[in-house]
This record gives structure tokens, sequence and C-alpha cells, in this order.
């Protein structure tokens, strides 16, 4: 018992999880752990969602504001989002239910970019942080607490925040210690110093996150699993997408941009840049590295294989296989991985520096170029931004890749105008869909239409893009970035009313 907890200040304060939610009241704002569905706190929020449920059921109100490093999992977001809990959450989130809440207009949520998240805390953006809810790995006889399998903003959190409550999950590998990379020089302008950080292996900060035992209000031991994320198989569409990938990385060694090692890969959320970057095996790189946000699968067996000699992030978010891996080869992946706080993992200097290769996911994008990454039909919010934003403005190259249609067709990837905008023209430099790539470095809007239109678009939606295209270039009110305002937006408006953007025959 306590094998993992060394230190008397957080024994002493040991309890259960329904004790330790009684620390939350009506109307706090709690930082909680937690990001890409690892190292989130998997007890205190749950005995949290009951205790708010009975207050309810009581005739009382109970809500609170919630903070997180990005998404977590049904046991957090889950449950406070069944328990209607949440007033306000940010940044990244990914569960149904939640997702449902939020998309039904009955909580508010603010998405952030994932680098901005401690600084804004910081700079006091969202109020005074009355409580954070970290999980841990254990605490040392010094009283320092080894990370879990994230560490986002805990090191944020757990400084600003007046109470702490910690959880101690021994479900996850001892064989962590080590792993982090925890900066303390962070500071407010106008008295910021450069980050000392000129590759990905750096360590620049220390390996344990503090914390000040007179703020330890409950210590909780737990033993679950991480949110275990299954991924689609790797299918005939996102192998295509690879293919034009990496034949785009090809041309670029050949060009003499990039060298056979090319520059740290940064790979964004979900099905498609997991499955390119497991496509990445067959371009018969070694020796690659990678400065992202998160390793999943496809990463792990990029390290494994040795095509990645070492990659930094912030977070792990891995299926049960790719747990089972990494606990299996704990050892090769201890020499090859650094976990960083998000605001490094994340940093814009540090991503220019580096010159990562931005590969992200999107929704949508439009002939021009700008890209929708998070609300589809412009109004129904899906994850967020997460780091997308971070990486496509500030790195060497910012690709956006997705099928060119989704829902069996009936909707297209490229449109007319986009329903939304994460990204705009001027961040996005590659787009790929299985149709091709349009490479758009250097091309003026309408260079940037024609290219994305033959070389993304679905045949299906080829000819009408290019109608409206060609429509928009005669009779659009300037010519420098042709539109036809009342129709931009009427392929979204027909799939709303239709089911299908393509017109009825
Ligand atoms: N209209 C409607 N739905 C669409 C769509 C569109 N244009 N494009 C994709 N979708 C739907 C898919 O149908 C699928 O729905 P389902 O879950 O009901 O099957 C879902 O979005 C996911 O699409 P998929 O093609 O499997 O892609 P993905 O898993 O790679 O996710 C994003 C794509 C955009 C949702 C994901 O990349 C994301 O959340 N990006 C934003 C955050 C980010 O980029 N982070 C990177 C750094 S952390």
């Amino acid at each position: 018992m306590h094998q993992r907890i060394h230190h008397r200040a957080f024994t002493e304060r040991l309890m259960s999880a329904e004790q330790a939610a009684t620390f939350v009241k009506p109307g706090m704002t709690v930082a909680m752990s937690g990001f890409t569905g690892a190292g989130y706190p998997k007890a205190v929020p749950g005995a949290l969602a009951k205790l708010i449920g009975d207050e309810h059921d009581a005739g009382r109100d109970f809500k609170i504001n919630v903070l997180t490093g990005a998404s977590t999992a049904p046991e957090l977001d889950g449950v406070l989002a069944k328990a209607e809990g949440m007033n306000l959450r940010l940044p990244y989130m990914s569960d149904p239910e939640l997702r449902r809440r939020i998309n039904e207009g009955n909580m508010e949520y603010m998405d952030i970019h994932l680098s901005h998240v401690a600084q804004h805390a910081w700079f006091g953006f969202y109020g005074k942080i009355d409580l954070a809810i970290v999980e841990v790995v254990g605490v040392t006889a010094e009283g320092d607490l080894i990370p879990s399998s994230s560490v986002g903003n805990n090191k944020t959190w757990l400084e600003m925040a007046d109470k702490v409550i910690i959880e101690v999950n021994s479900q996850q590998s001892a064989a962590m210690d080590g792993m982090h990379d925890v900066y303390y020089g962070t500071a407010l302008p106008p008295h910021r110093k450069p980050i000392d950080l000129t590759t990905v292996r750096d360590r620049i900060g220390q390996k344990y996150l503090n914390v000040d035992v007179n703020k330890i209000v409950a210590v909780v031991e737990t033993d679950a699993p991480d949110r275990l994320s299954p991924f689609a198989p790797v299918d005939a569409t996102s192998e295509k997408i690879a293919d034009h990938l990496l034949g785009f990385l090809d041309y670029e060694i050949r060009a003499g941009r990039l060298s056979e090692k090319l520059l740290p890969l940064q790979s964004g959320v979900g099905n498609i840049a997991n499955a390119v970057l497991a496509g990445l095996a067959r371009g018969g790189y070694k020796g690659l590295t990678a400065y992202t946000e998160v390793i999943q699968d496809g990463m792990l067996q990029l390290i494994k294989d040795g095509t990645i000699e070492f990659a930094s992030a912030t977070s792990f978010s891995l299926s049960e296989a790719g747990i089972a891996e990494f606990n299996k080869n704990v050892d090769h992946y201890r020499d090859r991985i650094l976990l960083r706080a998000q605001e490094i993992s994340n940093h814009p200097e540090i991503i220019r520096r580096l010159g990562c290769i931005a590969l992200n996911g999107m929704i949508e994008a439009d002939i021009y170029g700008n890209v929708n990454s998070t609300n589809v039909l412009g109004s129904h919010v899906m994850n967020g931004i997460g780091g997308s934003g971070d990486f496509a403005r500030n790195g060497y190259l910012s690709v956006f890749m997705s099928p060119s249609t989704a829902k069996d067709g009936k909707i297209s990837g490229i449109v007319p105008f986009a329903s939304h905008v994460d990204h705009t023209e001027h961040d996005t430099m590659i787009l790929i869909t299985e149709q091709g790539l349009a490479d758009l470095r250097g091309l003026s809007p309408k260079q940037r239409a024609q290219m994305i239109i033959d070389n993304c678009a679905h045949p299906d939606y080829r000819p009408l893009l290019q109608d409206y295209f060609d429509r928009a270039r005669k009779e659009s009110y300037g010519k420098h970035t042709p539109h036809l305002l009342g129709e931009a937006l009427s392929w979204h408006e027909r799939f709303r009313t239709t089911g299908d953007m393509r017109p009825a025959q």
C-alpha cells in the first residue's frame, strides 16, 4: 500500500474520491490534468458528478468551470457533462456526451490554441483557479510529483490553484519516471527570455512537477487505465493520402529543401493523421525526429522500427494494443521519448526555430486554402482546434489532409467557401486528399484555387467547383479572391435541406 507515495504530507491526506470531491463547491473554476485521453484524474471527477447529481436532485444548482490540457475521457468530461455539471469547458475536447451538450447549446465551450492556455491563465484571462486535480505516477521522498502519461498544463495548474487534489495512479507505468522535462523558466511579458531549446532532445527543465504541500487538501489512490483510443484501421483512402505525402517529401529532398532526415514532424490527432504517420514507414526513412503534442500508435510504431529516433511530445494517446506495446518495451521508449508541458511542446518560438513539418487533419478546406478543423456546417463543433494552429502557422511546412468527401460522398471536403475558418489561406501550404496534393506555396489566390480544384476535389464535385470558380472570376466584385457571396455557402445550406451537397439531377 502507498508504495507510490513517499512523503508523509501526502499519505496524511489520503482519502476516498468521495471525500475529496467535497472540496469542490458550486461556481468554482477547477483545473484538471489530462491531454488527449491520457493522464486525467480517474476517480474524483466521477465522485464529483455523483455529488452534483445529488445536489440537482435536491433542487440546488451546482456547476463548475473546467479547464484541462486537452481532451480527457468519459470518466471526466463524460460524467460531468451527463450530470449537467459544467458551465464552461476549455480547451480541446472530444467526448461524445460533452460534444452533444455543447452543440445543443446547454453549456459554454471555449476553443483555444493549446499553446495559449497556460499563458492566458497566467495573464488572468480565466480568473482565479480555485482547485487543481492532477493525476501523477507517484510522489518522491522530497514531495515532488512524478508526472503521468501527459504533462499538459499541470505545472501551471499546480502553481496557480488555491488548493490541490492529487490522484496517484498505480496503473500508470512507474518506468515513466524520468521521461518528463518540466520547464520552470516561463515568465510574463516584459520579463520573458528566449527558451534555450534547439533540438528535439534538449532537456531544459526538471523531471518532476513541484507542488506546495500546504495547498494539498486531498490525495486519492487510483488504479485505472487511460482512455484507450481505438484507431480506425488504415484504409485505401488514408494510404493514398500517405502516398501523396511521401511523394511530396521525396520531391522536397530532391529539390534540396529538405534533407533525408527531413525536419521534426508534428502529427495531429485523429484517424487520418495516425494512418498517414504509419504510412511514413513505407518511405524508407531512418533517424527522423518528431516535435509534436501527441504520441499515437502510428508514431510509436515508427519509434519502434527506427524510422523516428527521438520524439518530444506532451502526451500519449494510445490504443489498448499501443499501451501494451509501450509497457512491453518501455526501456526502449524511455530513451527516445520526452514529455514536456504543452506550453513548450506547442511553443511558437520553438516550432519556428526547429522548422517543424506540421501534419494535421481537417474537416474541410475551401478553394483558396482556408481550412476548417473544428465546425461541421460552420456551427457544430467536432473537437476543437487543438494545437493545429500552433504548428500550422509557425512550422516550416503546414500540411492539411482529409478524404475528399465525407458521409458516403454526400459532403465535399473541398467547398467554395469554408463554413468556419481555423487556419486562414495564409497558414496553409499543402493540401492533400486521396485525389492528390496541392502545393500552394508561392501561388496567388486564383492559382491556388485552380490547383486545389484540379488536384484535391472529388470527381463528383470538381465540375461544380470549376463552374463556381469560373463564374466568380467573371462576376465577383473584386477579382483578387473571386467569390459569389450569395452562393458561397450554398453547398452547406443544400446539405442541410436535402442531405447532400450535390444538386439533384
Ligand atoms: N463534414 C461533416 N463531417 C465530417 C467532415 C465534413 N466535411 N469531414 C470529416 N467529418 C467527420 C467524419 O465523417 C467522421 O465522422 P464520424 O466520427 O461520425 O465517422 C469525423 O469527422 C472524423 O473524420 P475522419 O475522416 O475519420 O478524420 P479524423 O479522425 O482524422 O479527424 C478532424 C479529422 C478534423 C476531426 C481531426 O483531425 C481534428 O479534430 N482536428 C482538429 C484538431 C487538430 O488538428 N489537432 C492537431 C494537433 S492536436
